[in-house]
């Protein structure tokens, strides 16, 4: 059968996607504006429409050790025993699915979707930071207490600890159910743009909703004004010179993702080929990243979807500097992160082999393909995309050394829009 219309690729249009507000992750702080004013003008990015290959510059063979891997591998050191108090926690699926039957590569979908019932692979990331910020706050009361008591008595953080964010989407609703659990009070800042449907979710979970400004960048300025007064934290999930320690407890939340998806094809007896990753600041990335690269001798190859007008993490390993890019808006509007996390980066540079941009029409259309299996979105959605738009096009085979026999792990990070949360 030929790949290209069994995958449906062919029939791809080149309409104007649908313009969204961009969620700009970064010029968050003033620490980010002080490394833009380092790093000069930002990069504009057009639409080009069509998939782009970028063999990584940056990538170093001996991949030893990748930087900041240690730390995130011991900031995760309670998340198990943290899952093993959130009622709603269970493994997600691994759907093994073969859209050219047996004459192309088998795909295998982490479905995130329904990842602790808040419908994205980010309920792992925030609520596991705010639940060690509760637990440092409580032990400043209470030395030696220990993580089943704080939960047990959930209220105990409450007097020593908020925590807030600035949220487009899963991230706050993550903030906000950690808060609940370890019983701390939650801000979450949205933007006048944020559907009232999503603010009515935050406040399900607990959270107390401000709306603050016109866009994203607005929310999170007035996140970090919250944050300066006493016994409130910053809970953002990118990082910058003088914040990480928050978003590498996020990045450790997300180490259960790859570490699931890899137990279950040892006892399943598959061997991944290839890992398709979709970024935005790039947090989810430079997790699977490490989680791949700590098994010994790892040759799986590790691929990085970025939108193309948001191509910040690829621009950086091109330039072989953080660098920010601007452009229009995408339809991969969680991925729309004109800069990168500077610790994702800093791991996904020697890590990574291929980075790919992909337009938004053919995000759409993957998506479309997807969704008889997995409902999701362009966001959730993009690493299958580039999957089933890679197999499609010899000369992209040839590039990232794809067979029929290639076995592709992909990551479905979030439900299609308007699902019910249950
Ligand atoms: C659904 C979805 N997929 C992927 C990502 C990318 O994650 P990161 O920003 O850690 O790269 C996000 C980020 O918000 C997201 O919400």
């Amino acid at each position: 059968m030929e790949p290209r219309r069994a995958c449906g690729f062919g029939a791809l249009d080149s309409s104007p996607a649908r313009r969204r507000p961009v969620r700009r992750k970064d010029g968050e702080s003033a620490g980010y504006s002080a490394a833009m004013a380092e790093n000069g003008r930002p990069a504009s990015r057009t639409r080009r429409r069509t998939m782009q290959i970028l063999k990584n510059p940056r990538r170093d063979p001996q991949l030893a050790p990748l930087p900041w891997s240690e730390r995130m591998f011991a900031a995760a050191r309670d998340a198990e025993a943290w899952l093993a108090l959130c009622p709603s926690h269970r493994p997600t699926p691994l759907v093994r699915w073969q859209p050219w039957q047996d004459t192309g590569p088998t795909l295998w979908l982490k479905d995130e979707t329904q990842r602790m019932r808040a419908g994205s692979f980010k309920a792992l990331g925030g609520a596991y930071a705010v639940m060690q910020l509760a637990l440092a706050a409580a032990r400043r009361v209470e030395p030696g207490l220990g993580l089943r008591e704080l939960v047990a008595g959930a209220g105990r953080a409450g007097p020593q600890l908020e925590v807030c964010c600035a949220s487009a989407g899963n991230h706050g609703l993550s903030v906000a159910i950690g808060a609940r659990l370890v019983g701390c009070r939650c801000t979450v800042f949205v933007a006048q743009t944020v559907p009232e449907s999503f603010v009515q979710r935050l406040q399900s979970a607990g959270a107390s909703v401000v709306r603050a400004g016109a866009h994203y960048e607005a929310s999170m300025a007035a996140a970090q004004a919250h944050a300066e007064r006493p016994g409130i934290e910053l809970v953002s999930d990118s990082s910058w010179p003088g914040y990480t320690e928050v978003p590498l407890l996020i990045m450790a939340g997300y180490l259960r993702i790859p570490r699931e998806a890899m137990d279950e094809a040892a006892q399943r007896g598959v061997a991944f080929t290839h890992v398709l990753v979709q970024a935005g600041v790039g947090g989810l990335a430079a997790a699977v990243g490490a989680a791949l690269r700590a098994q010994p001798g790892d040759t799986r190859r590790l691929i990085v979807i970025e939108p193309e007008v948001a191509d910040c993490l690829s621009a950086s390993a091109a330039a072989g500097r953080i660098v920010e890019v601007s452009g229009p808006a995408s339809n991969m509007g969680r991925l729309d992160c004109k800069r990168p996390s500077m610790i994702a980066y800093e791991l996904l540079a020697p890590a990574c082999d291929d980075w790919i941009t992909l337009g938004d029409d053919e995000a759409a259309r993957g998506t479309a393909l997807l969704q008889p299996l997995i409902g999701s979105t362009p966001s959730g959605a993009a690493g299958v995309a580039a999957a089933l738009l890679a197999w499609s096009d010899e000369n992209r085979r040839e590039q990232l050394g794809l067979t029929p026999q290639s076995q592709l792990l992909c990551f479905v990070t979030e439900q299609s829009q308007g699902s019910p949360i249950p």
